[in-house]
């Protein structure tokens, strides 16, 4: 079935917040960010701001009626900054005027006088100076210590990875609306309409459900909208509570990627021990998360990276730390993946400096640590393991073997281009790590022409979570994807959601979906049952008429809606779904956390002009993990993006503040993002259909992302194709592998980081 959205998307006709049309007397927002990343304020100037033609007023946080307050889980967030700034971009007044052009003005002649502070930029001089989110976590199978003296190999190192901006095509943005008794409706692009319904809430000083939250579609979310909508629409909301006139703020592009947080950077230390046989025996791991001025979701990000710290491996001693260091970044949030492939790209660098110093393939320590089904996680999980099925069908299906020697091949034939493979075998956790958030509820009408409205707690995001949500009522229904509408998600239909986020939104809002057209579908059942004098058992619904005893009776789907209606059997549904048999205990940190994991294997092969630098990627070649897909088109274009967005990860995209804190990659001239020359030349992906139940919706295993893994095998393969050119040179594991980086490697001698003349750049 084709995405539902895929019509008025090609037409330029879906409905994004910047398309709502606006109501008569709307005014439009501007915020006024801190220009320094850490100080005290002294004096705040909106005199000549204020005089300007057009601006209507401007918000402080002394306007703020409930509490100046937007931290999740920690409460340490204010809204509007009051006496002290923590980041560039802090929200210190909002104004807001009668066209977009004067807010945007007045914003330019708002003065403060900042008394500075110490900036601290990196994670590891915060850990140093006692700068932590909350205390350290520490996860831990087996007995390191006693470990190493059981090991043939040690090696120990340091790994970074850089952080990730969102680049949603729609930029962040609210519309709020008061409404009569105080109440105000928001339109927000947000992937968690209940927590921008909350932190309005909180800020107003209004009860939830005087906040009605209203989601169409998001151009996209990534993560970066599942906490940091919030700040937008409680900014929107509280100018229109005052005012009693409509506010909207569409951020620009380079407000946007200024004051938004972004991807969290890593840096990690490791040490790593393996038998003589290459098994891996322990592994330690130290992990700095960069997690900016406020908590967001850094705790939540930190926990998966632990969760992820041994990708897909089974490793007997592991003691895994992380910290969570407070820095004077805009706080880093969530992003695709969640601080997992943070965690995975530690453990492939761990392995990879072991392949290096022993002379081996990376590939031949991946494939002998591979998880089976029965190993224990880390975390106390125990796995039902489809890492060895995706690794042999992938390495067969592709013929790595091959694939290497067309490698040696050419490195042998070419002097100043290089080809380098990395095979990249992911696992990844399915379920909100808070067992709490593995919850949903949909809300489904059948209407008396036939006709089916569904709202769920799912948010559109280009995911096409939509998509499946409308496949699953049509087939408990049996009718066709037409007679059925996904409604908008709207916090007044469906209370107290989770964000879109986690890969969890289609199992989780399917599921709920899944019960409610059953339950409605039963009642319609026992009606017809008692009217023909058969047993419910024997009638079912297919293609669009009801069937009994396996055989057409004239009653369609809509004279079946019209009977029961007319018999006042209940038409509408709604229903709660929460995910069985997951558990953990944080105290222990043990337990079963996920309701199931999605594997996979990629292939990755790049060439690299050792003269420049640069390098294509030419394959990425995947067998993953489906379960049983139920939407073919929908899951692949997952995967692809997934694929592209993780190589722009790890080989081009360069987050850079400078030591004052300021983003200077803050638009797309000085921040690089894959486009269309950039994507892998060929991109193959094949699916293991795993026989086994699963808690997924249809056995259709979330694919949001786990794919974007794959890509962190751009970045061993370009390390590789690095060596074949330069042998004895030392470079860190640091990524992105930008070409800057590449060059620099290509040309690195045995001390690492230091870059000399090669002989042979000077023939
Ligand atoms: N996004 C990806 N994984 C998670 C998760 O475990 N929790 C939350 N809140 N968001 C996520
Ligand atoms: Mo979460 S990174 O918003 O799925």
């Amino acid at each position: 079935m084709k995405n539902i959205d895929a019509y008025t998307h090609l037409r330029g006709e879906s409905i994004y917040l910047d398309d709502i049309p606006l109501i008569h007397g709307t005014l439009f927002g501007a915020s006024f960010g801190s220009p320094v990343a850490h100080g005290i304020i002294r004096h705040l100037d909106i005199s000549e701001a204020a005089a300007l033609p057009g601006v209507v007023r401007i918000f402080t946080y002394k306007d703020i009626t409930g509490e100046n307050q937007i931290g999740g889980i920690v409460p340490d967030e204010p809204l509007i900054a009051d006496h002290e700034v923590h980041f560039c971009g802090m929200p210190v007044a909002f104004v807001v005027a009668d066209s977009v052009d004067a807010a945007r003005a007045a914003v330019k002649k708002i003065k403060v006088t900042i008394d500075p502070l110490p900036v601290i930029t990196d994670s590891r001089e915060a850990q140093q100076l006692g700068e932590l989110i909350i205390p350290p976590r520490t996860f831990q199978l087996g007995d390191t210590a006693n470990s190493w003296q059981h090991c043939t190999h040690i090696f120990e190192g340091r790994a970074d990875t850089n952080g990730q901006e969102h680049l949603y095509i729609e930029t962040q943005g609210a519309y709020a609306v008061p409404q009569e008794h105080n109440a105000i409706k928001i339109y927000s692009s947000t992937q968690g309409p209940t927590a921008v319904q909350r932190a309005v809430s909180r800020v107003l000083g209004l009860p939830m459900h005087l906040v009605e939250v209203e989601v169409n579609r998001l151009g996209g979310g990534f993560g970066g909208k599942e906490d940091q909508a919030n700040t937008w629409a409680a900014l929107c909301a509280l100018a229109a509570h005052h005012l009693k006139r409509p506010v909207k703020y569409s951020l620009h592009r380079m407000e946007d990627m200024a004051m938004t947080g972004k991807r969290h950077p890593y840096s990690a230390d490791f040490k790593i021990g393996l038998n003589a046989e290459l098994k891996i025996i322990a592994y330690e791991a130290t992990f700095y998360q960069n997690a900016g001025a406020a908590a967001d979701l850094s705790p939540a990000v930190m926990e998966r990276t632990l969760f992820h710290c041994t990708n897909t491996y089974f490793i007997p001693n592991v003691k895994a730390t992380a910290y969570s260091c407070r820095t004077h970044l805009p706080p880093n949030t969530a992003f695709r993946g969640f601080g997992g492939p943070q965690g995975m790209f530690m453990i492939e660098s761990a392995i990879a400096k072991a392949a290096e110093a022993l002379g081996v393939e990376a590939a031949v320590i991946q494939e002998k640590n591979l998880l089976q089904t029965g190993d224990e996680f880390p975390y106390g999980q125990i796995a039902q393991s489809e890492a060895p099925d995706c690794w042999h069908k992938a390495t067969a299906l592709y013929d790595v073997a091959a694939m290497r020697k067309e490698v040696n091949a050419f490195n042998a034939a070419n002097k100043w281009h290089k080809k380098g493979l990395a095979c990249m075998p992911i696992c990844f956790g399915i379920s909100f790590t808070k067992t709490l958030m593995n919850q949903a509820r949909s809300l489904v009408h059948v209407y008396t022409d036939g006709s089916v409205g569904i709202t769920t707690g799912a948010v559109e995001m280009g995911q096409g979570v939509n998509t499946k949500i409308l496949q699953v009522a049509a087939q408990v229904f049996s009718i066709q994807p037409e007679k059925i509408r996904i409604h908008t998600t709207n916090t007044f239909k469906i209370a107290n959601t989770s964000p879109s986020a986690a890969s969890a939104t289609a199992d989780l809002n399917g599921k709920a979906t899944l019960m409610a057209c059953t339950a409605i579908v039963e009642r319609l059942k026992k009606m017809v049952a008692e009217e023909m004098k058969v047993d419910a058992q024997s009638v079912t619904l297919q293609d669009e008429y009801v069937w009994v005893n396996k055989q057409k009776t004239d009653i369609d789907w809509k004279s079946l809606v019209m009977t029961g209606h007319i018999k006042r059997i209940g038409l509408s549904e709604h229903a709660h779904y929460a995910t069985p048999e997951i558990h953990f205990d944080a105290a222990k940190e043990k337990g079963h956390p996920f309701a199931y994991h999605v594997y996979g294997t990629a292939l990755v092969s790049v060439t690299v002009d050792c003269i420049r630098g640069t390098y294509t990627v030419d394959s990425v070649k995947v067998v993953h993990d489906f379960g049983a897909s139920m939407n073919t088109a929908v899951d692949l274009g997952q995967i692809e993006g997934g694929i592209v967005q993780g190589i722009g990860w790890m080989t081009m995209e360069e987050v850079v503040y400078d030591a004052n804190g300021r983003l200077r990659s803050n638009a797309l001239s000085t921040y690089k993002v894959p486009d269309i020359y950039s994507v892998p030349k060929e991109i193959a992906i094949d699916f293991l259909q795993t026989p086994h139940d699963n808690l997924a919706i249809f056995r259709s295993k979330a694919v949001g992302e786990p794919p974007l893994m794959y890509g962190i095998g751009a970045y061993f393969a370009l390390r590789n194709a690095v060596r074949a050119f330069n042998k004895t040179g030392q470079f860190a594991f640091d990524a992105p592998m930008t070409p800057e980086k590449v060059l620099m490697a290509l040309y690195a001698t045995q001390k690492e980081g230091i870059i000399e003349s090669h002989e042979e750049t000077t023939n």
